[in-house]
C-alpha cells in the first residue's frame, strides 16, 4: 500500500489486513508489548478543518510507535496564502516520512499523492473518511466476532461517512443499506461501485425499512464541516432520519450503534439511544488510535 486516500483504492484483503493489524497493535498496547515501529520517523498532521479525535489519536499513535507527529494548521501555513500543492508536498517530502491531511477537496489529497514522494493519508475530505471506517469495522468485528454476512444500515446524510462506510462494508463482505432523503444520496462514484454487489447494497429513503434486520446502525451529523450555512435547511430535510429506540426495535436483537462523533443528540441520534450504546460508540472512538497506528505501520513499515 503506497497511500491511504480512499477505500475504493483498497482490496477487501487490504482492508481486512489493516483491521487485523489494528487488533494486533491494540493487543500490544494493552499488554505493554513494545511496538516502536516508527522509531526515528516523522509524520506531518495537516488540518484545514477542526478535529478532536483524528488529531489527538494520530499524535498519540505516532508517539506510541516511537515516531513523531507534527501538527500543522493550514491557517498558519503558506497553503492559506495560495502556495501550490505541488510545492508544499515536494518540500514536506524532504522533511517527513508521511503526511496525514484533513481538508475539503478529495482532489487536493490525490494531488499530494501525485506530486509528493512520501505516503499520504486522508484524514477526512468532503468525499471520504477512510481512517474512521477502519476503526468502525474493527469495533463491529470486536462486538460481533465477524464482518462477513452482517448487515449495516447507515441512516442520514449521504456524506463522507456514508461513502466510506458503503465501500468498507461491501468490500469486507457485509450487506449495506443507506437510508437518506433523495437529495442527499452518497456520491455517484460510490453508488456506481455498489452496483456490482447486487442485492447486498440497498438505497432507500424510509428509515424503518432500512433498520429492519440490521446488525449495525450507523449515523453521522446532518451538517458536516463546511456546510454550516445549510444547517437550517438540513434540519428540515433530515427530520425523521434519527436513530432512536423506535428504529432500534426493528433492528436485529443485539444490534449495535456506531457514530464517528461529534454527535448532535436529538438530531441524528436520540439522547436515549446514544447513552444506551455509549460503550460501542466510545470503543469506536478508542479504535481510531489503533486503526491509525495500523495505517502508519502498513505505509511506513516496521523499523
Ligand atoms: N470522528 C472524527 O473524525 O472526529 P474528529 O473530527 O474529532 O477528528
Ligand atoms: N461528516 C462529518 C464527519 C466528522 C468527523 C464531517 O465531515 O464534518
Amino acid at each position: 500500500m503506497k497511500h491511504f486516500l480512499k477505500l475504493l483504492d483498497l482490496t477487501g484483503e487490504e482492508i481486512t489486513g489493516l483491521i487485523d493489524l489494528a487488533a494486533e497493535l491494540k493487543y500490544k498496547q494493552k499488554n505493554n508489548i513494545p511496538h516502536r515501529y516508527l522509531e526515528g520517523k516523522s509524520v506531518a498532521l495537516i488540518f484545514e478543518k477542526a478535529s478532536t479525535r483524528t488529531r489527538t489519536s494520530f499524535e498519540v499513535g505516532c508517539y506510541q510507535l516511537g515516531g513523531q507527529g507534527v501538527f500543522l494548521n493550514t491557517n498558519d501555513m503558506q497553503i492559506r496564502r495560495g502556495e501550490p500543492v505541488q510545492d508544499t508536498v515536494r518540500v514536506l517530502s524532504r522533511y517527513f516520512d508521511c503526511v496525514m491531511i484533513r481538508t475539503f477537496k478529495q482532489s487536493y489529497v490525490e494531488d499530494l499523492a501525485k506530486y509528493g514522494t512520501i505516503p499520504i493519508i486522508n484524514g477526512l475530505t468532503d468525499f471520504a473518511h477512510p481512517t474512521q471506517v477502519i476503526a468502525d469495522l474493527l469495533t463491529i468485528r470486536e462486538y460481533k466476532g465477524k464482518l462477513e454476512g452482517l448487515t449495516m444500515c447507515y441512516i442520514g446524510d449521504g456524506n463522507n461517512m456514508a461513502n466510506s462506510l458503503t465501500v468498507g462494508a461491501l468490500k469486507t463482505g457485509m450487506s449495506m443499506t443507506v437510508v437518506c432523503p433523495e437529495d442527499y444520496r452518497p456520491d455517484a462514484s460510490v453508488l456506481e461501485f455498489a452496483k456490482q454487489y447486487g442485492d447486498s447494497f440497498k438505497l432507500c429513503s424510509d428509515p424503518k425499512e432500512g433498520a429492519a434486520g440490521a446488525d449495525v446502525l450507523v449515523t453521522d451529523v446532518w451538517t458536516s464541516m463546511g456546510q454550516e450555512e445549510e444547517t437550517k435547511k438540513r434540519q428540515t430535510a433530515f427530520k425523521g432520519y434519527q436513530v432512536n429506540e423506535e428504529l432500534m426495535a426493528l433492528a436485529n436483537p443485539g444490534a449495535i450503534v456506531q457514530h464517528c462523533l461529534p454527535a448532535h443528540r436529538e438530531e441524528e441520534i436520540s439522547a436515549e439511544t446514544f447513552e444506551k450504546h455509549a460503550a460501542e460508540i466510545f470503543d469506536e472512538a478508542e479504535n481510531r488510535l489503533h486503526a491509525h497506528k495500523a495505517i502508519l505501520v502498513e505505509l511506513l513499515g516496521r523499523n
